[in-house]
C-alpha cells in the first residue's frame, strides 16, 4: 500500500491487508521530539498495530520508549527480567515442547480493572520459519455487525478473569512440559472483573468488541448456555480472515499494539528454533462502555 502523505516527520506505510502499519524514517533509540511522538501516536490511533523495523534497542532504551506512551502497566503471573521489572522475556528454546506463550486469541490482561492500553514487543531472535503474531481488528468486527446485533451487544457486560491460564486449576498449573519462561500460578487469578462487551476507545471514540476466549468467562445476566453461544459466535466472527493481519517479525523489529481495539494470537510453527522477544506494557484506563461514553 502507498505511503500515507499526511505525516511530516515519519513514513507510515499501511500493511497490504489494510490493518496495521509500518513506520520508518526515524530512530526510536533516543527520546522522540514532541512533533515526531505526536505523529507516532496519531499513526497508532489510526492503525492500531504499528511496527518499527530495524530498531536495535538496549533494555533501557526499550523502557524509555515505552514510557513515552504512559506509565508501565502491571504485569502479573510472569517473572520479569532480572534488574528490569517491567520487561518480560518471551523466550522459547529450540528443544522446548510446551506450547508457545500467548497461543490463543486475547487482549492483554483484560482481567485487570485497568488493563494495559498497549503492549510493546521487541524482537531479539526470530525463527526462520513460523513465530508470526496474528492481530484481529475488533473495531471492524463490531462495525460490520447489524444494527440489531450492535444494540444488543452495546448493553452487555462480560466477565473477565485470569483463571483459565493462570489459576490454581488453570492451564499453566496443569502443564507437564518444561517451559523456559517462569509463570506464577495463583489463587489471585480466579478473581473476576466485569467490563463492557463493547468498548469505546478513549482516543478514537470508535467502538470495538472486547472479549476473548482466554480471559472472558461469560456474560452478565445470561444463562450459561446463552452466554456460551453468544461468545462462541463472537469468537469466530471477530477473527474472520478479513479482520486478521499476520505479522511477520524480523530481528530488532518493535511492534506496538492497542489492546483496546485488537486481539492477538502468537502463532507457533517454529519448533527446533529459538525465539526471543522482550515485552513491556503501557498502563491503560478502566474500559468505558457505550452508555457511559455517551452520558
Ligand atoms: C503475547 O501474547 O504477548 C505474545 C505475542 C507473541 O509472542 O507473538
Amino acid at each position: 500500500m502507498a505511503v500515507e502523505n499526511h505525516y511530516e516527520y515519519i513514513r507510515v506505510q499501511p500493511q497490504p491487508h489494510g490493518f496495521g502499519a509500518a513506520i520508518t524514517g526515524l530512530s526510536i533509540a533516543e527520546p522522540l521530539p514532541a512533533p515526531v511522538l505526536g505523529e507516532v501516536k496519531k499513526a497508532w490511533a489510526a492503525h492500531s498495530v504499528i511496527c518499527f523495523p530495524d530498531q536495535p534497542l538496549t533494555h533501557s532504551q526499550l523502557e524509555a520508549f515505552t514510557r513515552q506512551f504512559g506509565e508501565f502497566g502491571v504485569d502479573p503471573y510472569i517473572v520479569p527480567m532480572e534488574g528490569h521489572p517491567h520487561i518480560l522475556e518471551l523466550r522459547r528454546e529450540p528443544d522446548e515442547k510446551a506450547v508457545n506463550f500467548g497461543a490463543q486469541w486475547h487482549s492483554d490482561w483484560s482481567f485487570q480493572e485497568e488493563p494495559p492500553a498497549g503492549t510493546i514487543l521487541h524482537a531479539k531472535v526470530t525463527p526462520p520459519v513460523g513465530g508470526d503474531t496474528l492481530y484481529a481488528d475488533c473495531y471492524r468486527a463490531y462495525e460490520d455487525m447489524s444494527d440489531t446485533m450492535k444494540r444488543l451487544l452495546d448493553g452487555l457486560v462480560a466477565i473477565h478473569s485470569a483463571s483459565l491460564p493462570y489459576g490454581k486449576e488453570g492451564l499453566f498449573a496443569k502443564e507437564t512440559e518444561a517451559r523456559t519462561m517462569k509463570i506464577v500460578v495463583s489463587e489471585e487469578a480466579d478473581k473476576t472483573w466485569p467490563h463492557p462487551l463493547v468498548r469505546v476507545h478513549p482516543v478514537t471514540r470508535r467502538r470495538a468488541l472486547y472479549v476473548s476466549p482466554v480471559y472472558t468467562l461469560g456474560i452478565e445476566g445470561m444463562t450459561r448456555g446463552e452466554s456460551a453461544a453468544m461468545l462462541a459466535y463472537l469468537y469466530q466472527h471477530m477473527v474472520r480472515d478479513e479482520y486478521v493481519y499476520r505479522h511477520r517479525w524480523s530481528p530488532d523489529m518493535l511492534t506496538l499494539w492497542d489492546n483496546r481495539c485488537t486481539v492477538h494470537n502468537a502463532d507457533g510453527g517454529y519448533d527446533g528454533h529459538l525465539r526471543v522477544m522482550h515485552r513491556t506494557t503501557i498502563a491503560g484506563e478502566r474500559p468505558i462502555g457505550v452508555s457511559a461514553a455517551s452520558a
